[in-house]
């Protein structure tokens, strides 16, 4: 009786271990880009464009990300940048957006799109009160 509780726990252990491996699983390329991407969005976007998974932008003009799936590619973000910098992105601040930017957000923008439900709501942004936040 004894050993058989003791092979039950040594049984929990090991499955509480394999898990914990599972859970520590590094995170994939796709991954890591898309939550640099949400930092970016969070820090220079959401002041403007709604990212949630409901609800309207900030600025009534700017359209909410969850609409934007499939529209952008990281050259088409860099050419916003661009505009921005150039003083055209509706009054969004001056930003520059590396190469590497640009592909985090557009990784960000297709996985907050496609993603659906809860996990759509995880990758969702909270709005701020300023065009930086
Ligand atoms: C100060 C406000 C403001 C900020 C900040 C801002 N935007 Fe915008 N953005 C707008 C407005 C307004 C429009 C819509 C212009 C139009 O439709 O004529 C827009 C349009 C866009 C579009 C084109 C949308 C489409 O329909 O294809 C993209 C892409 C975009 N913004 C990306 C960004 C990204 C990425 C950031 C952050 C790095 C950002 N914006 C920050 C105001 C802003």
């Amino acid at each position: 009786m004894f050993d058989a509780r003791l092979t039950m726990l040594a049984l929990a252990a090991a499955l509480g271990v394999s898990a914990g491996v599972a859970v520590s699983k590094p995170k994939d390329e796709y991954q890591l880009a898309a939550e640099r991407g949400r930092y970016l969005v969070q820090r220079n976007c959401v002041g403007c464009h709604n990212v949630g998974v409901d609800g309207l932008s900030p600025n009534a003009n700017a359209p909410p990300f969850r609409l934007l799936g499939g529209k952008h590619t990281a050259e088409s973000l860099r050419f916003v940048a661009a505009q921005s910098s150039a003083g055209d992105h509706y009054g969004m601040p001056s930003i520059y957006l590396s190469i590497k930017d640009a592909r985090d957000i557009a990784v960000f923008i297709d996985a907050f799109t496609s993603a659906q439900g809860k996990a759509r709501k995880k990758l969702s942004v909270a709005p701020c009160a300023t065009p930086t936040c």
